[in-house]
């Protein structure tokens, strides 16, 4: 296994092609066959329901529930005393959880959420750190048809209290803390400051984990342990027989306009595809130890920690803590102690422990892993042959997964569970069965092999997303308005002569920090919020872990001046806006923005100036060019 000559792709991808021919040219049974897999109450009607696109609906008239085909399907087999969950505390501390535990505290859990008046359709929101508790009241909401919308726990009050407006939520789930770098977080009072804004949220339960003292408002706050007691192990919940096509649930992400979008998966077309995905490009089994890094606030963590290793019933690991803490060999340690076989994670983790040195690898018998995996952001070719050679020691093969929040699972990856195709370091290879992918031109039209141009997948799958939350026109014209009849993910790509794509970075005005999603407009907006700020514009910078950070421009107001403390503001002004994760990288003040005479702020001017590019584009349009010498002054560029 591993990086094969390309010559020998005909020959080797046999079965894969045969098998990505039949997907596309019969879906229809194709899927029909495939989402057996699962386990339905009802077999749909039909398997693909296109009669209002780009509304696309999969399984219509089919019956599932999420939470019975994780767990109720292994109870009732010998997979009963499997563990389904490791979870390990940045303190060291070790939890382990069967598919009969997690079965029994998920029931529990499910009844609780009756008790507190949650319904079929009622949104409870998860602010909760990397705990056992997350996917278990994840699952709790699915059983009971409850969609639930996980937040990042690195999000600020403000941007919980968006998604909690936003979701309509009815209860809250928090803890009081959680560890990050031996220092606890206090999350609840974070919580606290956003439910002054979110009217919505009628009780709020919290776990209890750091240990630490925190506010608890009568009538509204509960100790989830205390709300627990009553209910005993033998409690069982009826799983919700729920349409094919009920929101699973809502997570938001960054676009290129305004507020985050809720991004809503379905229950039954989400499962198909998760259980899929994970099975074509990992090819699972029963000894697999699997662990994901991804935080669930995220998408891979919802599809590739909790729903996919769970439909399969692999052994699925949580870590709570920081990467490199106590030392740079933290995950090494990890995988050795719990005998990790699958490990995927992101391209920046990778180049950060590949600065750290190899030794922090190689004091550790890494000799359990199996398979490796990347997903997130482009993965250099340095990263890969780093991540390659001393990490999987030349022997585990490389999937890079390719997808978003909005397609649920994995789109274009090496699918090591079909057919392993030759690997090229950088390219995600070929679309998985199922997935029309594509390269177009500005007008639509397929680009030559080697050009780069738009990526977009040509026709509906089953993991697609159902909807913006609360607004199908931002919806369509996000997704399908910029090529007719395709949708559009927002990444540039290029084909190569053998097929293989090559993912190039976004095309809008989305960054990918440490492979998460920041809009550049969430980030102005965040500025302009403070006083003394009178315009913004921030642009992505390339860096060599993060892969890009933010780097903003600054107009002051009359009356304020440049300082370092004022940037030292603007920079806690937008973690405490948005999240640590949104600091910028540099503040820099200027006296105007090169704009358009139409008034229009010339972002690309200003990312070709910050990553030193020798050609500013076409300025014909632009009102002030002594704005571009300004800003070249501020950068110190000659
Ligand atoms: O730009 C692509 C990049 O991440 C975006 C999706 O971000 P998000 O919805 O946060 O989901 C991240 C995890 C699936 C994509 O539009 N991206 C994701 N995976 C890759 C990637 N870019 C290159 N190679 C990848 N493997």
């Amino acid at each position: 296994m591993g990086v094969l000559p390309v010559e020998e792709r005909r020959v080797l991808t046999a079965k894969l092609d045969e098998m990505r021919r039949k997907a596309l040219e019969d879906p229809e049974s194709f899927w029909d066959e495939h989402a057996r897999a699962l386990e339905w109450y009802k077999i749909w009607d039909k398997v693909l329901d296109d009669g209002e696109k780009p509304f696309y609906r999969w399984f219509v008239g089919g019956r599932i529930n999420a939470s019975y085909n994780a767990l109720d399907r292994h109870v009732k087999t010998w997979r009963k005393n499997k563990v389904a969950l490791i979870w390990e505390g940045e303190d060291g501390s070790v939890k382990k959880y069967s598919y009969r535990d997690l079965y029994v505290e998920v029931n529990r859990v499910a009844a609780l959420l009756k008790n507190f008046g949650v319904k079929k359709g009622d949104r409870v929101a998860l602010y909760l750190p990397m705990i056992p508790e997350l996917p278990i009241f994840m699952l709790a909401a699915a059983r009971i048809g409850a969609p639930f919308t996980v937040i990042f726990s690195g999000f600020s009050s403000d941007s919980l209290a968006k998604r909690l407006n936003d979701s309509g939520a009815k209860l809250l789930v928090t803890a009081d803390g959680f560890w990050r770098r031996g220092r606890v977080v206090r999350l609840k009072d974070i919580a606290d400051k956003s439910l002054e804004q979110a009217l919505s949220v009628e009780s709020v339960l919290v776990v209890r984990h750091a240990g630490v003292d925190v506010a608890m408002q009568e009538g509204r706050d509960y100790w989830y342990h205390e709300a627990l007691e009553g209910i005993g192990r033998n409690t069982y919940v009826e799983p919700e027989r729920l349409d094919s096509n009920h929101p699973l649930f809502i997570l938001y992400t960054s676009g290129t306009t305004g507020t985050p979008k809720g991004i809503y998966h379905s229950t039954g077309g989400y499962l198909v595809w998760v259980y899929w995905t994970l099975k074509w490009a990992f090819n699972p089994n029963d000894e697999d130890i699997w662990w994901c890094t991804a935080d669930i606030g995220w998408i891979t963590g919802h599809s590739y920690v909790v729903f996919g290793p769970l439909l399969h019933g692999l052994t699925t690991l949580m870590y709570e803590g920081a990467p490199d803490y106590p030392a740079p060999d933290r995950w090494w340690s990890i995988i050795e102690r719990h005998g990790v076989t699958v490990f995927y994670t992101s391209p920046t983790a990778i180049r950060m422990f590949m600065r750290y040195g190899s030794h922090w690898v190689e004091k550790h018998d890494l000799s359990s892993l199996r398979i490796l995996g990347s997903v997130g952001e482009p993965i250099n070719p340095e990263a890969w042959e780093w991540y390659f050679k001393v990490v999987g020691k030349g022997r585990c093969p490389i999937i890079d997964t390719w997808w978003q929040t909005e397609t649920g699972g994995f789109m274009i990856s090496p699918a090591a569970g079909i057919e392993l195709v030759p690997l090229k370091p950088g390219s995600a290879t070929l679309p998985l069965p199922g997935v029309d992918a594509d390269v177009v031109d500005d007008n639509g039209n397929p680009a030559k092999p080697g050009v780069q141009g738009y990526l977009v997948i040509k026709r509906p799958w089953p993991g697609m997303l159902l909807g913006v939350w609360g607004d199908p026109e931002r919806y369509v014209k996000t997704y399908w308005g910029r090529f007719d009849g395709y949708y559009f993910p927002g990444d540039y790509a290029m084909k190569d002569e053998d097929g293989y794509f090559w993912i190039l970075g976004r095309a809008d005005e989305v960054l990918k920090v440490a492979a998460h999603r920041i809009g550049t407009m969430e980030l102005e907006s965040a500025l302009v919020e403070h006083p003394a700020v009178s315009e913004a514009a921030v642009v992505g910078k390339p860096d060599p872990v993060k892969g890009e950070v933010p780097v903003a421009f600054v107009v002051l107001k009359e009356g304020f001046s440049p300082s370092v403390k004022l940037e030292e503001e603007l920079s806690n002004h937008v973690a405490e806006v948005i999240g640590p994760i949104a600091r910028p990288a540099a503040i820099i003040f200027v006296k105007k923005l090169p704009k358009t005479r139409s008034g229009k702020i010339m972002r690309r001017v200003l990312k070709a100036l910050v990553r030193g590019e020798a050609s500013l584009g076409d300025l014909s349009t632009i009102e002030d060019p002594s704005a571009v010498d300004e800003v070249k002054a501020a950068l110190r560029i000659a």
